[in-house]
């Protein structure tokens, strides 16, 4: 059975390979290699005794696209992981985030029509909620979508919309659309892990590289929002959870499981930390003292958000496991076998 993984060089694409590889899955990874290295096939290789089948192209181009898939009569299913992810980065630069990540999508679901692919899972976001208003805490699938903070984050929202509108017009096709919470920490052998290019945006990467000394100072960006300790709480979820959700749900799809053509899942803990407890965190695993400052809030950061994971943990018979510790703890070890090699 084989699946197609776009993106599968990048963080949670290539966790994700490694548990499909793992469930017996053939996979092939098309990633253009925009964020990510290509030395991760490498890592999954050793990890899993496999090398995936590997093509490097721009699926925002329709014709590298159609002709892929021309080629490659025999996939199963689709996981869309491509795509641009930074926030920041697409305030400053719009038409990069719609052209890429709404083209590639289009490109695809075009191909799955003609070359009868009838399956997508698809990398959300929760940045579609924005804020919840607080009787929406924590946050269902069933939440109003609010208007995007960002480019980045209205690709999401748009990209669910173009997915669901063709979903409808075309029979025979289905999609799940997975909305992360915030994915963190590495695989567990620490061969593979996040590998951000360039000064880290995430908190997480930040602070295992301020950690080791790459970094002189985290910033911890506001201290005034209205939580118990003052900084934002996110619901930070564990790479090997996350992936092994992927793998469910492609299971439910080529099972026939779905209840209807496009589902949603969040996918998260259902807890929130804020910045300062996943420094605490960081601190007891790691045993070091971590330089930070409090500075101002970040434009576009929500106060807070955290997931409730009951549908997908009844409806998928998926729970996140792993503690906040082992989450800091398998970052920091990644942080430390990289920079060791
Ligand atoms: C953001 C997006 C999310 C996207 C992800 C991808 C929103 C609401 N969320 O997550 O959809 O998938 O990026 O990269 O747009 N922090 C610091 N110092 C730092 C870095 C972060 O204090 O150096 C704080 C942030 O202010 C935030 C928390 O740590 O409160 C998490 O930040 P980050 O890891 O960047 O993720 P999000 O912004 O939640």
């Amino acid at each position: 059975m084989k699946i197609l993984v776009t993106g599968g060089t990048g963080y949670i694409g290539s966790h994700t390979v490694v548990e499909l590889q793992k469930k017996g899955f053939d996979v092939i990874i098309v990633d253009a290699l925009f964020n990510s290295r290509i030395n991760t096939l490498d890592g999954i290789e050793k990890i899993t005794g496999i090398r995936p089948e590997f093509e490097s192209f721009d699926l925002a181009d329709q014709r590298l696209t159609d002709d892929f898939f021309a080629r490659h009569n025999d996939i199963k299913g689709i996981i869309h992981f491509a795509a641009h992810k930074a926030v920041g980065e697409s305030v400053e630069q719009p038409i990069k985030y719609y052209r890429n990540n709404l083209d590639s999508l289009m490109n695809i679901l075009e191909s799955m029509q003609k070359y009868n692919v009838p399956n997508l899972v698809f990398s959300s976001s929760c940045t579609v909620y924005g804020q919840p208003d607080a009787e929406h805490l924590p946050v269902s699938e069933n939440a109003p979508i609010k208007k995007a903070e960002s480019p980045y984050g209205n690709t999401k929202q748009i990209a669910e919309e173009i997915i669901s509108e063709t979903i409808a017009a075309f029979k025979g096709l289905n999609a799940i659309a997975l909305r992360y919470f915030n994915p963190v920490g590495a695989h567990d052998s620490a061969i593979i892990g996040e590998l951000p290019l360039g000064v880290p945006n995430n908190l997480m990467p930040y602070i295992t590289q301020t950690g080791y000394g790459i970094r002189e100072c985290l910033k911890v960006y506001g201290s005034d929002y209205p939580t118990p300790d003052g900084t934002a709480i996110r619901d930070y979820i564990h790479i090997m959870d996350l992936a092994k959700a992927h793998v469910i749900a492609v299971e439910r799809m080529l099972n026939e499981k779905m209840k209807k053509p496009f589902e949603i899942f969040n996918l998260g803990t259902g807890t929130g930390y804020s910045v300062l407890e996943v420094i605490k965190s960081f601190e007891k695993v790691s045993g070091l003292k971590l330089n930070y400052e409090i500075v101002g809030r970040r434009a576009g950061d929500i106060e807070k958000v955290w997931a409730d994971p009951t549908f997908s943990n009844n409806e998928l018979g998926w729970k996140a496991e792993r503690t906040l510790d082992e989450m800091t703890a398998s970052a920091w070890k990644w942080e430390q076998a990289y920079r060791s090699l």
